[in-house]
């Protein structure tokens, strides 16, 4: 195994262990706001200290960039941990079971390795980059439809942004008329492992952050499919408006989104 994917992996189950265990324990979890409609809890910030813990043993050297601590710089800024401790912090709270540990490696900007943790369903999704993604050790391959006719797609609703709402809801509005259905799970870096495995056909959310999509952007990469911004560039790296799906969905998904799109939402 990749050495650095071994880390990866072990940092996510023991993060997942503990986040699991406090969910048994919802009066243990304090929760504070960190926005609008921006929550954490100790749960979050446990998480992330047994990540760092793990990843600092083995690579003291590498720079950390995490949710609730932001960059730890380290002397190598080349190797960088991108790291979302626990994504779906909303879900957590209400304690709707739909929850990850997304861990990834981007070595000068390129993502190499990648890790999402499902700790209720104990499914671990993995890709380094060349070698395929796999789900507990098998290989995953995403969807295969032409069009959206038929397709279910996977969304984040802008809660964070609202000043996007008019345009997300026309969007939403144009792919509703043609796929099957949407689903919403709350945890983006699982809607990415999905679009993976072919659960979904296609992803797309506005103003995502580095740790959302750093892992699941090789999951999806690795298994076949694309990941582009609003346009079918690179900008979602910064702005984080995200599209992802089989190249012919992604296509059909860019099609519709074309006419609704906001200066903001072009890049
Ligand atoms: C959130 C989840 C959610 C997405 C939000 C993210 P967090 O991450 O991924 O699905 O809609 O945009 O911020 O805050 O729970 O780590
Ligand atoms: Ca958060
Ligand atoms: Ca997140
Ligand atoms: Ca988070």
């Amino acid at each position: 195994m990749h050495p650095m994917l071994n880390i990866a992996v072990r940092a996510a189950r023991k993060a997942g262990n503990l986040i699991a265990k406090n969910y048994e324990t919802p009066d243990a979890v304090e929760t504070s706001q960190k926005g609008s409609n921006d929550f954490v809890t100790n749960v979050d910030r446990d998480a992330e200290r047994l990540i760092i813990e793990v990843i600092r043993k083995s690579y003291p050297q590498h720079t950390i960039i995490s949710e609730e601590c932001g960059e730890l710089a380290g002397e190598d800024k080349d190797v960088q941990w991108v790291i979302d401790p626990l994504d779906g912090t909303t879900n957590f709270i209400k304690r709707l079971p739909h929850f990850s540990v997304s861990v990834a490696v981007r070595i000068k900007g390129r993502t190499e390795v990648a890790v999402v943790y499902d700790p209720m369903r104990n499914e671990l999704f993995s890709a380094v980059r060349g070698q395929g993604t796999q789900l507990n050790g098998y290989r995953l391959r995403g969807s295969t439809a032409r069009d959206l006719d038929g397709t279910i797609l996977a969304t984040g609703f802008p809660f964070k942004h609202k000043q996007h709402a008019t345009p997300y809801i026309n969007i939403l509005g144009k792919l509703f008329s043609q796929c099957a259905d949407f689903r919403r799970t709350g945890s983006a870096a699982l809607d990415l492992a999905y679009v993976a495995a072919g659960r979904v056909d296609g992803f797309f959310e506005i103003g995502l952050k580095p740790w959302d999509f750093a892992a699941g952007e090789l999951l999806v990469r690795e298994a076949g499919g694309l990941v582009t911004d609003f346009v079918g560039a690179h900008g979602y790296l910064t702005s984080g408006n995200i599209v992802a799906g089989n190249p012919r969905v992604v296509k059909a998904m860019l099609a519709n989104m074309r006419d609704e799109l906001s200066e903001a939402l072009k890049r």
